[in-house]
């Protein structure tokens, strides 16, 4: 269902790479409220993705831009503006990668050439790109700056690897960033905490589909789909979340707030020796 929402703003979408990528979905939801935008991703994703379908779809014109470079952000954001025809009212950052979880090195043993590479992609990006809408003054008044994250940031989740440390990093800029825009521009600026998601980026963290499947079992409303997520970051772009700022937004089915559900409790006592640990638990108490 349309609403709308977003008729007449114009905006900026980083990251969509192919129909499952969450900026993918994120675009046509915005493209169904009304608003207009431009595309943009990595030279080589545009080679590899499927941008151009998306584009046509939405009637939307692509400018290709490396998010770990001051050049092409700049030319991205003056071309927006020219072919938007004003300023910016909505940009998404929906931007993640890590080399180290690419090559299988895990955190204990990472190559920190790699680890610097994932924080530029995945955590720096979100600065530069405020950056040069905040020197620029490219942004209208009551526009909406979104990044997207994960819990990682906050909780242990090993396999998540340097993701974790990128995301806590994207969530400071996001409230840091935050202040200076709300202060000066009158913007918003916040990021989704959003549930694991079967795309290209999710699905390469290793042991991803034991992630979705705890998640779902954990949360009382179950994972949050990435359509779900682009209907939350339509509500961020809309003019009903006006003063909505410096957030961390979990969008997560309730899985942040969870300790344990009785759905992985009763997998956990028919799956697992619980008597055993009981039982390990017990003799530790009498040693005491
Ligand atoms: N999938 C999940 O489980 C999940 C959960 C929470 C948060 N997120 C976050 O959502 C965002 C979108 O990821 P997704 O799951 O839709 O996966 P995705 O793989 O579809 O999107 C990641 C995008 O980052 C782009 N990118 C990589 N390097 C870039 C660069 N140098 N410059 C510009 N763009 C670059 C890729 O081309 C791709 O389009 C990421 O920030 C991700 O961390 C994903």
């Amino acid at each position: 269902m349309a609403y709308n929402l977003l008729k007449g703003k114009r905006g900026i979408i980083f990251g969509a790479l192919d129909a499952n990528s969450i900026a993918w979905k994120t675009a046509e939801r915005i493209h169904e409220e009304g608003g207009k935008f431009v595309l943009t991703n990595a030279p080589i994703a545009l080679r590899m993705g499927t941008i151009s379908e998306l584009a046509e779809k939405t009637n939307s014109e692509i400018i290709p831009a490396d998010a770990t470079s001051m050049m092409d952000l700049e030319n991205l954001v003056d071309k927006a503006v020219e072919i938007l025809g004003g300023k910016i009212d909505f940009v998404l950052h929906s931007i993640g990668m890590s080399v180290n979880v690419r090559r299988g090195n895990p955190y204990t043993h990472q190559d920190y050439n790699f680890t610097k590479t994932g924080w530029d992609v995945s955590a720096l990006s979100f600065h530069r790109t405020m950056s040069v809408l905040y020197n620029k003054d490219a942004v209208s008044e009551w526009g909406s700056i979104v990044g997207l994250t994960y819990m990682a940031a906050q909780r242990v989740f090993p396999d998540y690897n340097d993701m974790a440390d990128n995301k806590a990093y994207l969530e400071s800029v996001a409230r840091s960033f935050g202040y200076y825009f709300g202060r000066d521009k009158k913007v918003r600026v916040n990021t989704i905490s959003q549930s694991p998601t079967p795309t290209t980026a999710g699905s390469g963290v290793k042991g991803f589909d034991g992630f979705l499947a705890f998640a779902e079992k954990m949360s009382p409303l179950g994972n949050a789909t990435a359509l779900e997520c682009a209907d939350y970051v339509v509500t961020l772009f809309s003019d009903l979340t006006k003063k909505v700022t410096l957030q961390n937004l979990f969008h997560d089915g309730g899985f942040s707030n969870m300790g344990v559900s009785t759905a992985i409790m009763d997998d956990f006592m028919k799956n697992n020796a619980p008597e055993e640990a009981v039982a390990e638990t017990v003799k530790k108490e009498r040693k005491k």
